[in-house]
């Protein structure tokens, strides 16, 4: 099992995430970051960090086919993207996209 990162971290972006990952498996994009399933080791530290609330247990995304898209684009983007290990600041336009649906149609790869 793994932790994912989901819709409300695209063109969110704030990375607090990625200074507690004790693995350093978060990648990151122009406007989207992703965690390696393979390398996630399911502490769960992350989780709280996320300041909109983006990061989820694999398990807790019940629908069947938002659970694969969610894995699949995790696990695909993150052998794409560099490794980020350090927080910086967010987009100047964040906090406008925080909750907007339908994001992922956004992600810049
Ligand atoms: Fe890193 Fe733990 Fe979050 Fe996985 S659950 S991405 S290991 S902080
Ligand atoms: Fe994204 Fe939240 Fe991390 S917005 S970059 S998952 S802190």
């Amino acid at each position: 099992m793994t932790h994912l990162v989901t819709e409300n971290c695209i063109k969110c972006k704030h990375t607090d995430c990625v200074s507690v990952c004790p693995v350093d498996c978060f990648y990151e994009g122009p406007n989207f970051l992703v965690i390696n399933p393979d390398e996630c080791i399911d502490c769960a530290v992350c989780i709280p960090e996320c300041p909109v609330n983006a990061i989820v247990a694999q398990e807790d995304i019940k629908d069947p086919i938002e659970h694969q898209y969610w894995f699949d684009i995790n696990k695909r983007l993150s052998k794409k993207w560099p490794l980020i290990t350090k927080q910086k600041s967010p987009p100047p336009d964040a906090g406008e996209w925080d909750g907007v649906p339908n994001k992922r149609n956004d992600i810049i790869e």
